[in-house]
């Protein structure tokens, strides 16, 4: 019984039929309007267009089943055409203290576009800035900048296979020199097969040794390129801000070797960095990784899902969307999204609570089995 007609599923999948038609063609079926296709054929339809196809399991006399079809998770593959350029994200690691959120506070007073009327800054994970070129001076260029306060999010995300970052900032203070989170920073960023600069901190420190900082890296196999090695080490200080727009430009002119791109043009899809609960409900600073993502955007995250409600940058402006490599809060979800959770944008929240419930109820059984277990190991264990 061929499940549906084609008309029916060219407006499922928001089609103009002879669209549908020609696609049929492609696939040796000729079929008009009126016709219906195979379940087979459906399916693969769908999923050209990233949909999948289910027939619904109900008794029917005769004739045609009404086939709901379901948007599938998988990415759909963005085509060359479809990608833009966009802004690099940057995340800075190195050891306790040794300046990464000052350094990251430096950075942000020289973004050009937040204004000095731009009201209270509130400190978040993850913010964008313009900053011109190095080279063409009235072209503003965008950075994303990712704090990294514990490494938590940062492996969350690479357990899910989603590198976020582009450029990792290892930074290292010049009086202290290689410390052991520097390198456990440093084998982060090797896996997550991000490009490597280093910065020297602290180098208006009285001790500050930043010769001995390139010593001790090029033992771990970052040589320096005044050394003949391919990495970037730009001395710093977040006190004197000297070298800090030495350190902005060279993150841009590397970003521009990488020739970064993400299709703006569909549903947003991306990762929380950080996520809290304030008096106006739950928020989440996310990253958009590809796509755009607008107010009044059905979104799930894990087992959470919301209308957005409210998009706001970290100088507390609120913005109509985010588009790839942009960190923004997103207040709107209905629960408190773990830190590396990716997010998506579904149809309609109808669909949206149903995976979230789906999830819900996955995640429950998976923490009974877990229970179960347990309680089997200690059961044994007292034998
Ligand atoms: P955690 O988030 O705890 O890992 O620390 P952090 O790396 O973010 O360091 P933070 O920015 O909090 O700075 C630690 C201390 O170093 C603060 O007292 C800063 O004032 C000081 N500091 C940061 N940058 C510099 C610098 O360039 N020179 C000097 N002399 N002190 C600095
Ligand atoms: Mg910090």
């Amino acid at each position: 019984k061929p499940p549906i007609v084609v008309r029916e599923l060219a407006e499922q999948l928001k089609l103009k039929p002879f669209k549908l038609i020609a696609d049929l063609m492609e696939l040796g079926v000729f079929a008009n309007v009126n016709q219906a296709i195979d379940e087979s054929v459906a399916q693969r339809i769908c999923a050209k267009y990233g949909y999948r196809f289910e027939v619904e399991k109900r008794e029917r006399g005769s004739g045609i089943i009404h086939a709901p079809i379901k948007k599938i998770e998988v990415d759909i593959e963005d085509k060359p055409e479809q990608l833009k350029p966009r802004a690099p994200v940057v995340t800075i690691m190195g050891h306790v203290d040794h300046g990464k959120t000052t350094l990251l506070d430096v950075i942000r007073k020289s973004d050009v576009v937040a204004g000095e009327a731009g009201g209270i800054t509130q400190h978040i994970g993850a913010y964008t800035i313009s900053f011109p070129h190095p080279e063409r001076k009235n072209e503003l260029q965008q950075i994303t900048f990712l704090d990294t306060p514990g490494h938590a999010a940062f492996s969350a995300m690479r357990a899910r296979g989603a590198n976020v970052t582009d450029i990792v900032v290892l930074v290292v203070a010049a009086n202290d020199g290689v410390m052991p989170q520097t390198l456990e920073a440093l084998s982060h960023a090797q896996a997550a097969k991000a490009e490597i600069m280093v910065a020297v901190n602290k180098v208006d420190h009285p001790n500050a040794n930043p010769m001995r900082v390139r010593q001790q890296l090029q033992e771990k196999g970052l040589v320096c390129e005044e050394w003949g090695g391919k990495t970037l080490f730009v001395d710093v200080s977040a006190i004197t801000k000297q070298g800090v727009d030495k350190l902005l430009e060279a993150i841009l002119l590397q970003a521009e070797i990488m020739e970064l791109k993400a299709n703006p043009d569909r549903r947003a899809k991306g990762n929380v960095i950080e996520s809290g609960l304030e008096p106006g409900g739950p928020t989440a600073t996310v990253l958009v990784r590809k796509g755009t993502l607008h107010l009044g955007d059905v979104v799930i995250c894990g087992p959470f899902y919301g209308k957005v409600r409210a998009l706001i940058n970290e100088e507390n402006k609120r913005l109509k969307e985010a588009g790839p490599s942009v960190a923004v809060k997103l207040l709107g979800l209905n629960g408190v999204p773990e830190a590396g959770l990716e997010f998506t944008v579904e149809e309609n929240e109808k669909e949206a609570r149903d995976i979230a419930e789906k999830r819900t109820m996955e995640a429950r059984a998976m923490g009974q089995e877990a229970r179960a277990k347990v309680t089997l190991e200690n059961l044994f264990a007292t034998m």
